[in-house]
């Protein structure tokens, strides 16, 4: 207890630079239009009631614990769960090594299509059919995820401004680098929200579109699908399994205040999703008005609502270029905040385990990301994002998140990690949380998995041929989970703890 924590490793400069950093990995590209496309998809306003109840049973309660493990074993995921039990250590390093190898590697191909729109916007450069524009010449769309053909030269260069952005905020380390950035970001990111929810919600017809995001059909509670969406949303969303909030907590002071950290990072980055949504339904809605369509046909899939759907509505606004540049500048910052904190959680990993120094870490992890990241600029690209997506955050992140759950409680007694939680944070957590972690989410994740994994095998996931749902999909899961067994085989060189 009485240990220095600076000595072993850097610590944020203060709380506030923590909880904009946790706030900053948390809202990303899903809080944007992931929330308001899957809101829309599971029933509107009834989505929300799911949506709420996985946050405060699930979300909240696995946030203090990531919070608690980073914090008591001061370590990113592999050493921390090295320290609980020797033989689980490969748990860190697989969600370190599919979230560092599979999900930073589209996601932040994601970002480079939304620094490509914010220049295409100043000219409306998709012209009249941003459809057509967005996967014909921009993507240049294969047939399928079989059919790889070539590299899409604007997506490539914009992949490559990217990655040098996380390697100069990463590289900077934890003050100087990712602080410092969310210290602009988060701000900047309000603002722009801000001014875009305001400009939206006074538009003509945006109460077609804001009836179409908040107005509940309940019947849609009864539909399973409804609530695994509302859970990996949580999951995605609070950045949980990704073993970046155990790499985060890892950087704060002895007094750390863990509970209160964990329902203020949520809570913000959940009310982010919902204030946003009212400018992404807001647009919509007279996007449907102007056109006079019903919204539904508006509205048609997640990845077109930002890239088609959008670029629709600016082509009608006044003002479309300036408010198409805000929108995607947007984008662009909730991205990086995100994917730097990913990269974070491989490199402190690497860090703690080899003795080959933190700069020399992340430079190596940023070139193996970019080159990673090629394939999903090709004209299959968005294939393979789609299947890779899939699957790492349906059986990456909530696996994850549920042996969490289930080493916490059954391994240690149940009530260590409370207590120690309790005893570092101003906000006592009670009993509650405790069954939570022991019973609750256990029980509710494995139902969870086991209905998604049932779904999978009665029909082929999007209609893809099973060939290439096995060999992306499931493949990208193994080979990372071989990456993972591979490092925790090898010894401790360089233990931080
Ligand atoms: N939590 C991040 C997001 O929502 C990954 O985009």
């Amino acid at each position: 207890m009485a240990r220095d924590r600076t000595l072993s490793r850097e610590v944020w400069k203060n709380q506030l630079g923590f909880i904009l950093a946790a706030v900053g990995s948390a809202v990303g590209l899903g809080n944007i239009w992931r929330f308001s496309y899957m809101t829309y998809e599971n029933g509107g306003g009834a989505f929300l009631i799911p949506y709420l109840i996985a946050l405060f049973t699930v979300g909240i309660p696995l946030m203090m614990l990531e919070f608690a493990f980073g914090h008591r074993f001061i370590a990113s995921a592999p050493l921390a769960f090295f320290k609980l039990h020797r033989r689980w250590e490969w748990l860190g390093w697989w969600s370190v090594s599919f979230v560092m190898f599979g999900i930073v590697l589209y996601y932040c191909v994601i970002i480079s299509w939304c620094l490509n729109y914010l220049f295409l916007s100043l000219t409306l450069a998709w012209g009249n059919d941003p459809g057509a524009f967005f996967f014909g010449e921009f993507l240049g769309l294969s047939k399928g995820p079989e059919e790889i053909g070539t590299v899409q030269t604007p997506i490539l260069l914009g992949l490559g401004i990217i990655w040098f952005l996380n390697w100069i905020i990463v590289h900077r380390g934890i003050q100087r680098g990712i602080e410092l950035a969310n210290k602009i970001f988060m701000p900047l990111l309000l603002i722009l929200t801000t001014i875009l929810v305001f400009w939206s919600i006074t538009l003509e017809g945006a109460h077609v579109g804001l009836r179409a995001y908040l107005a509940p059909d309940f019947s849609a509670l009864s539909k399973p699908k409804v609530w695994i969406d509302a859970f990996s949303q949580i999951f995605f969303t609070l950045s949980l399994g990704f073993g970046i909030m155990i790499a985060y907590a890892s950087y704060l002071p002895e007094r750390a205040n863990l509970s209160r950290n964990a329902i203020i990072t949520a809570l913000l980055n959940c009310g982010f999703s919902l204030f946003s949504g009212f400018a992404v339904f807001s647009i919509l809605g007279y996007m449907a008005v102007e056109t006079q369509k019903p919204i539904g046909e508006v509205v048609k899939q997640s990845i077109g609502l930002a890239f088609v759907a959008y670029p629709a509505a600016i082509n009608l606004l006044p003002g479309g270029a300036v408010f198409g540049v805000l929108f995607f500048t947007s984008l662009v910052v909730a991205g990086l905040s995100s994917s730097v904190s990913i990269i974070e959680a491989f490199s402190s990993a690497a860090v703690d385990k080899f003795p080959w120094g933190r700069k020399r870490i992340v430079t190596t992890v940023c070139i193996l990301g970019m080159l990673g990241g090629i394939i999903f600029t090709t004209n299959g690209g968005l294939f393979w994002l789609d299947i890779v997506d899939h699957f790492l955050t349906h059986f990456g992140l909530m696996v994850v998140g549920l042996l969490e759950a289930i080493l916490a409680s059954w391994l240690l007694p149940i009530n260590t990690m409370r207590n120690y939680i309790n005893s570092v944070s101003e906000f006592q957590v009670g009993a509650w949380w405790s069954f939570l972690i022991k019973y609750f989410i256990p029980t509710v994740l494995l139902i969870i998995v086991i209905s998604d994994l049932i779904t999978e095998f009665q029909k082929p996931y999007e209609g893809y041929s099973w060939k290439a749902l096995v060999f992306i999909g499931v493949d990208w899961l193994v080979l990372t989970l071989v990456l993972a067994i591979f490092f925790s085989k090898s010894t401790w060189e360089n233990q931080n703890g």
